[in-house]
C-alpha cells in the first residue's frame, strides 16, 4: 500500500487535557484524529451492552472543534449500541466521519443514508468476531471499512493478527475502499496491516506513550509506502 493516513487514537491520552493532547498529535504530523466515543449519555444500560467503557460524547467533540479549528478531520469511532441516536448531534458538533458498528444496528442502510444527509462521511466497523462477508453488501455505499484488530473498548490491547485476512479480502474485493485498522497497531505490527491492504492506520498507545510521537507517526507512515 502507498500513502497510508495515520490517525492517533486519543483514548489513552490525558483526557483532562484532551485539547492539548489533540494539538500535540496534530503538531506531530497526524493526518486525522480517531476519536473513540464508547458512550456519551446517562443511557449507560445501552452502552454497556456494546463496550464496557465510557469516554466522551458530542459536547466534548464540539469543544474540540472550537479549540482546534475547522481543519482537523475527526473520525468518530462510535462504539455504542443504537448508533442512530448520535448522528445529528455529532454532525452539529463538528464530526467529519461517523464510524458505526455493523453489530449495533438493524438497519445499516438507513443509518448510512442519515449520516450522509447530515454531511458526514460513513465508516462501517466490524468487531473481531464478525465475519467480513457481512460488511460486503454495504461496501459500495461507505467511505471506509474499519476492521477491528482488538475487541473494542480499551486502548493498549494486543494486536490480533488473525484479522488480516479480512483486510486482505476487502482490499481484493474493493480496491478503492478506505480500509482502517484499529487496536494494537504500532511499529511492530503496522507492516502486517499495510501488507494486507489497510490504508488508514489508527494507533493509540504506541503513539501516545512515545516520547517522540512525530517519529512514531513517520515510521508508521513510511512502512505503508514501502
Ligand atoms: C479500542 C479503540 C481504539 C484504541 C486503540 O477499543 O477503538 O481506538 O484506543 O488504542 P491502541 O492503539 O492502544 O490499541
Ligand atoms: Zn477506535
Amino acid at each position: 500500500a502507498s500513502g497510508c493516513k495515520i490517525g492517533p487514537s486519543i483514548l489513552n491520552s490525558d483526557l483532562a487535557n484532551l485539547g492539548a493532547e489533540c494539538l500535540r498529535m496534530l503538531d506531530s504530523g497526524a493526518d486525522y484524529l480517531h476519536l473513540d466515543a464508547p458512550c456519551s449519555s446517562g443511557r449507560s444500560v445501552f452502552c454497556k451492552h456494546f463496550v464496557p467503557n465510557i469516554t466522551f460524547g458530542h459536547p466534548v467533540v464540539e469543544s474540540l472543534r472550537k479549540q482546534l479549528g475547522q481543519d482537523p478531520f475527526f473520525d468518530m469511532h462510535m462504539m455504542v449500541a443504537r448508533p442512530e441516536q448520535w448522528v445529528k448531534p455529532m454532525a452539529v458538533a463538528g464530526a467529519n466521519q461517523y464510524t458505526f458498528h455493523l453489530e449495533a444496528t438493524e438497519n445499516p442502510g438507513a443509518l448510512i443514508k442519515d449520516i450522509r444527509e447530515n454531511g458526514m462521511k460513513v465508516g462501517l466497523a466490524i468487531k473481531p468476531g464478525t465475519t467480513v462477508e457481512y460488511l460486503a453488501p454495504w461496501a459500495n455505499q461507505i467511505d471506509m471499512a474499519l476492521v477491528m484488530t482488538v475487541e473494542p473498548g480499551f486502548g493498549g490491547q494486543k494486536f490480533m493478527e488473525d484479522m488480516m485476512p479480512k483486510v486482505h479480502w476487502l482490499r481484493t474485493q474493493f480496491p478503492s475502499l478506505d480500509i482502517e485498522v484499529d487496536g494494537g497497531v504500532g511499529p511492530d505490527t503496522v507492516h502486517k496491516c499495510a501488507e494486507a491492504g489497510a490504508n488508514m492506520i489508527v494507533s493509540g498507545s504506541a503513539i501516545m506513550r512515545s516520547e517522540d510521537p512525530r517519529s512514531v507517526i513517520n515510521l508508521l507512515r513510511n512502512v505503508c509506502s514501502e
